[in-house]
């Protein structure tokens, strides 16, 4: 047996299923090349079918992201694999992942199909896939749920017809470690039988609580290859976190014997990344990389980890990517801000440079000092924007108390003209928000709005991340600031902005 596990990242997939995530093309790009710094063996890059912006995210990355095997999900429809290969097609190394549900609630409820035509499909789609490419895996979606003696039987079917990784999902969080060990076990015992070139994986959710643990568990009954989302986001309690994994592994070597071939030093950064594109915040004493994950507060640990750093930490920060913070001011130029982001592994282009530079300085100017992740906020919301996009200039407010709040912001519309809108609304940020639509045109719902300081005291700059939909779509923007309504304001331009591209994208497809 190989001792070497791989790293299957579906953060861009199962992940960015989990409510309220609306991650662009471009984000998804950005968060791939960063899973491709923390070498993570596999990234699924989406679900081609799904979608034209799903289907446009998994090509691009297939084309510009160099290092990892790029799979796209499909289900067993020719249709979804013919578009799977489709969207993959110029990746250096390629995967289809095909699955279907194989447990009888699923069966029934779902696919209204029986046991032999499940069968039937399996065999069917991965002959299919394998016509593209070689390198196929097969998901019994429900696994845990499933009779064991069928999810073998159709993995094994699947290997038949050309799988080259099973892997087995515990699609509700429902599995115990125990219990998962036993069903790993047979399928290493049965299915990999006469095919040794075969890799077991795992494909745990966290309804329970589980999800690491059992992932871990199956490396003993013979998993080599473990999927996982940064920060563990993903449908509902979402998925085991790739970040933990890698961490685990790392640290008790002794105990699993297997090696990976990740960068952890990366650790930090990805989990910054894919918490800021998606809006979702890290809960402080998240395992690994939560802000808490380092901090002693009780005398005694402090005590101890000022003599030996040992004596209440398994992991050394800095192996995970965490290093003593920057902080510029007012005075800092652009030397010392290019300097800051090359000690953060960020590089910009030109264009991307400029739009963060001037923006620090204007926040700077404001609020004196900048931390390491304002800077980080800052170049978040101000890269990767179209220079022909709409920016807000300005925004001035008035009334409250026993006034109407009301907004005029000021937007150049991306041709160097500014115009002025004014509405009023039920509190400042409402009235922020009407007038950002209004200066657009476009009518949206406000569907998710966060808050985070980024600094404390009470001058501290906030980041704020909002999803907007407008009809079926959803689209997020952030925005920095020192004020609330601005940074509000900021964040609304960047999401209508999204929606605007996504709108032509899609016209000058079709
Ligand atoms: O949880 C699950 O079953 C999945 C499959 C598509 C692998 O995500
Ligand atoms: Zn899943």
């Amino acid at each position: 047996m190989s001792d070497r596990l791989l790293i299957f990242d579906t953060t861009l997939r199962d992940g960015e299923q989990a409510p309220g995530i609306a991650l662009s093309p471009t984000e998804k790009v950005a968060i791939a090349r960063q899973l491709a710094r923390l070498q993570v063996d596999i990234i699924e890059a989406g679900f081609a079918a799904s979608s034209p912006g799903d289907f446009e995210a998994v090509s691009r990355i297939a084309r510009e992201v160099k290092g990892p095997t790029i799979a796209s999900l499909a289900r067993t429809h020719p249709d979804d694999i013919d578009k799977a290969a489709e969207a993959i097609k110029e990746a250096e190394s390629r995967r289809i992942h095909v699955f279907i549900s194989t447990s009888a609630i699923h069966m029934e409820s779902m696919l209204r199909m029986t046991e032999s035509e499940v069968m039937t499909a399996v065999v069917e789609s991965v002959k299919r896939a394998k016509s593209y490419c070689d390198d196929i895996e097969f998901s019994p979606q429900d696994a845990t749920r499933t009779n064991p003696d069928f999810v073998v039987a159709t993995c094994q079917a699947a290997v038949k017809a050309g799988a080259t990784t099973i892997n087995i999902p515990d699609t509700v969080g429902y599995a115990m470690p125990a219990d998962f060990v036993e069903l790993m076990t047979r399928v290493y015992n049965e299915v990999r039988a006469g095919n040794e070139d075969v890799v077991i994986s795992t494909h745990c959710h966290n309804d329970l609580g589980m999800a690491v643990a059992n992932s871990l568990s199956a490396i003993h009954a013979g998993a080599r290859q473990i999927e996982g989302a940064i920060n563990g986001i993903g449908e509902r309690a979402g998925n085991t976190s790739t970040e933990e994994i890698i961490m685990a592994i790392k640290t008790r070597e002794d105990y699993f014997g297997v090696e990976i071939g990740a960068d952890t030093t990366q650790i930090v950064e990805t989990s910054r990344l894919v918490s800021r594109l998606t809006g979702y915040p890290l809960q402080y004493n998240k395992a690994v990389v939560g802000r808490n994950a380092f901090a002693h507060e009780s005398g005694i640990h402090q005590h101890g980890v000022l003599r030996d750093r040992l004596t209440y930490e398994i992991m050394d920060p800095e192996m995970i990517g965490h290093h003593s913070s920057i902080i510029l001011g007012k005075h800092s130029g652009r030397a010392a801000f290019a300097d800051a982001l090359s000690k953060m592994d960020i590089n910009l282009e030109d264009d991307d440079f400029t739009r963060a530079f001037d923006r620090f300085k204007e926040l700077a100017d404001r609020k004196g000092k900048i931390t390491e992740e304002g800077i980080r906020a800052i170049v978040a919301a101000e890269t990767g924007v179209a220079t022909d996009e709409a920016k807000l200039v300005g925004i001035h407010l008035s009334g409250g108390d026993h006034e109407l709040p009301t907004a005029v912001v000021k937007l150049d519309h991306g041709d160097g003209e500014i115009a002025e809108y004014e509405a009023s609304g039920d509190g400042m940020v409402n009235a922020a928000f009407v007038a950002v639509q209004d200066a657009f045109g476009i009518l949206a719902t406000l569907v998710d709005y966060r808050v985070s300081p980024l600094t404390s005291g009470a001058d501290a700059m906030a980041e704020v991340n909002v999803i907007i939909q407008i009809e079926s779509e959803t689209y997020s923007g952030r925005g920095v600031s020192t004020d609330v309504v601005e940074g509000s304001a900021r964040a609304f331009v960047a999401a209508l902005n999204k929606a605007v591209g996504a709108a032509t994208i899609f016209t000058t497809e079709e």
